[in-house]
């Protein structure tokens, strides 16, 4: 498979939410790999932040650490502030920072309820809108890209798969769908590209329990038509694509990355 990304992203600013682990910390690294600078947002695990920011550093790019909650807004704008004083601006925000907190729907405290939508879809409301406030100011700049900036917002296949038991992540989820298409249809004639990523069953922590073991692999492998779990690069590639000018027509579009878990695979057999 090919893995050569250097020059797709050359000289363009970008920050990954989320960027110390899992999906994030993929999306960072192919991003780095791609020739942009990476400010790597972490809400907690400063080591794991300086990891990540240390294999970019060793790729010859620049790469900072910087904690916010994206649920607060004042985290979020201090984020935004410190990560354009460093770099000068941002071209590319990967809206990823994202957490599950499941439980039977009956059961679910309002807690539990609030702090997925606060991170999963508040979180990338914040976060866009300071995205977006940084492009509508700085405008297109030709060497650069042909858009004024790219977001990237990490759904899910539950932003149309219903998912019992985790009804405040597929709300969430669903959310960040109408979230992502409205501003896509606002911010396109300013030249801001947005669109959603909607991985499947990636393999990173988020979802260990599904993986773990042989047997909770097999299962959920009878989901995933194509057979294989995802891995964070498979996303990764798509976020670069998508950042770069190969995809310049496209806005306001969810890409399913997901072995095609979205395709009823129940049916595959039966109906
Ligand atoms: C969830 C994972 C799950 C996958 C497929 C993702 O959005 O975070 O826990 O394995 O969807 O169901």
């Amino acid at each position: 498979m090919p893995t050569d990304l250097s020059g797709f992203l050359q000289n363009q600013k970008a920050l990954v939410t989320g960027g110390n682990s899992g999906i994030g910390e993929g999306c960072a690294l192919a991003l780095g790999a791609a020739g942009a600078s990476v400010a790597v947002n972490y809400i907690s695990d400063e080591p794991e932040a300086h990891r990540v920011v240390a294999a970019i550093r060793q790729m010859g790019r620049d790469a900072i650490a910087i904690q916010a909650d994206v649920s607060k807004e004042e985290d979020v704008q201090r984020m935004f502030a410190e990560t354009i004083r460093q770099f000068g601006t941002i071209d590319i925000l990967i809206n990823n920072a994202g957490l599950q907190q499941d439980a039977p729907f009956h059961e679910m405290t309002l807690r539990q309820w609030e702090r997925v939508i606060g991170v999963n879809l508040t979180g990338q409301f914040l976060c866009a809108r300071e995205a977006a406030r940084e492009f509508l100011r700085r405008g297109v700049v030709p060497e650069v890209s042909r858009a004024a900036g790219k977001i990237i917002c990490m759904s899910s296949v539950h932003e149309v798969i219903p998912w019992a038991g985790h009804v405040n992540y597929a709300a969430s989820k669903g959310g960040v769908m109408q979230l992502m298409k409205s501003m896509a249809q606002e911010l396109a004639p300013k030249k801001i590209r947005i669109n959603s990523i909607a991985p499947g069953a990636i393999r990173t922590p988020i979802n260990r329990l599904a993986w773990e073991t042989p047997a909770a692999l097999q299962a959920l492998l009878t989901l995933i038509p194509d057979r294989r779990i995802g891995e964070p690069e498979d996303i990764a590639r798509t976020a670069v694509w998508l950042a770069s000018d190969f995809s310049d027509y496209i806005t306001g579009a969810t890409i399913f990355v997901d072995g095609g878990m979205t395709l009823y695979p129940g049916f595959a057999t039966g109906g």
